[in-house]
């Protein structure tokens, strides 16, 4: 296969015993592409992101991380390429403080100091986690410890950002921060793959949604389709966000599905009845 994806998934099945979690599953994410990863509880989501880590490795097919085919190569090679923050992220900080777990993935690529401080304190900046820096991890908030995490997968500053509900237990201000930090990320180039049960997070910050249904790959378009496409979520298990709803019970032209676009064209469409 030709690899032009910063992150490609060729004829990809796993099974854990005999518990089949992906099978036949093929996609790309291109470089500084943002792509939602959707499905229900148990479609194969986090298995995906175990496989890009190297974590896992498949059954079947190819996991190809640009030029690298995953097979045979470590967690700790791919981190070269790949950051990673996964569903339960409490369990991935284990220093003292947060600004050594923040450092440890640049630490451990031997980088030489000064590049380890520049890259800790970008990670840090970019989730304004500065006043928490001498904290230890297990001091802080559950979100915190969210942001911490993400922080450290971003020090890496890896070419592949794949997350594992990095949303979850956030406050609205807590996932503005992962939006704006990942989307920021991204424009540098990174192809981001991001597992979410949050949609409305999703339309904000995403542009392209693939689904599991079972360990099969069930849909992958443009985010602001399928989430105006009631009659496509509902037999994956997926209920429209807010915005998106609204769009289309009002039917919106160009039925926009973030807070924004949807208020730039509500204010059109009341000047022009108000116009007439
Ligand atoms: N360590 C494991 N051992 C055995 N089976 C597993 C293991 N991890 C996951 N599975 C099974 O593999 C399938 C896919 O699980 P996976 O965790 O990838 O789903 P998911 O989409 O991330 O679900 P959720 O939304 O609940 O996090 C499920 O049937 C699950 O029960
Ligand atoms: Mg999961």
């Amino acid at each position: 296969m030709a690899v032009n994806g910063a992150l490609a998934f060729d004829g990809v099945a796993f099974s854990y015993g005999n518990v089949a979690a992906l099978r036949d599953v093929s996609f790309e994410v291109a470089a500084g592409e943002r792509v939602a990863l959707l499905g229900r509880n148990g479609a194969g989501k986090s298995s995906v992101v175990r496989l890009v880590t190297g974590v896992l490795h498949p059954d079947e097919g190819t996991v190809w991380v640009g030029d690298w085919d995953t097979a045979g190569r470590a967690p700790e090679e791919l981190a070269w390429r790949v950051g990673s923050v996964f569903q339960h992220a409490d369990q991935q900080l284990f220093a003292r403080t947060l600004r050594e777990d923040v450092s440890f993935g640049p630490r451990a690529l031997g980088f030489p100091a000064p590049e380890v401080r520049r890259r800790t304190d970008e990670a840090l900046d970019a989730l304004d986690l500065h006043a928490h820096a001498a904290q230890h991890p297990y001091d802080l908030s559950p979100a915190l410890r969210k942001l911490a995490a993400l922080a450290g997968a971003l020090a890496l500053e890896p070419t592949v950002l794949v997350l594992d509900e990095p949303t979850a237990g956030l406050d609205r201000a807590g996932r503005g921060r992962v939006a704006d930090a990942v989307r920021e990320h991204a424009d540098r180039g990174a192809a981001l793959l991001v597992v979410t049960h949050d949609l409305a997070f999703a339309a904000e910050t995403l542009q392209r949604g693939i689904v599991l249904d079972r360990g099969r790959l069930a849909c992958d378009e443009p985010l602001d389709r399928l989430l105006t496409s009631a009659e496509r979520l509902k037999p994956l298990g997926l209920v429209p966000p807010p915005v998106a709803a609204l769009s289309v019970a009002l039917d919106l032209p160009g039925r926009p599905v973030r807070e924004r676009d949807a208020a730039d064209t509500l204010a059109r469409v009341a000047g022009g009845r108000s116009r007439s």
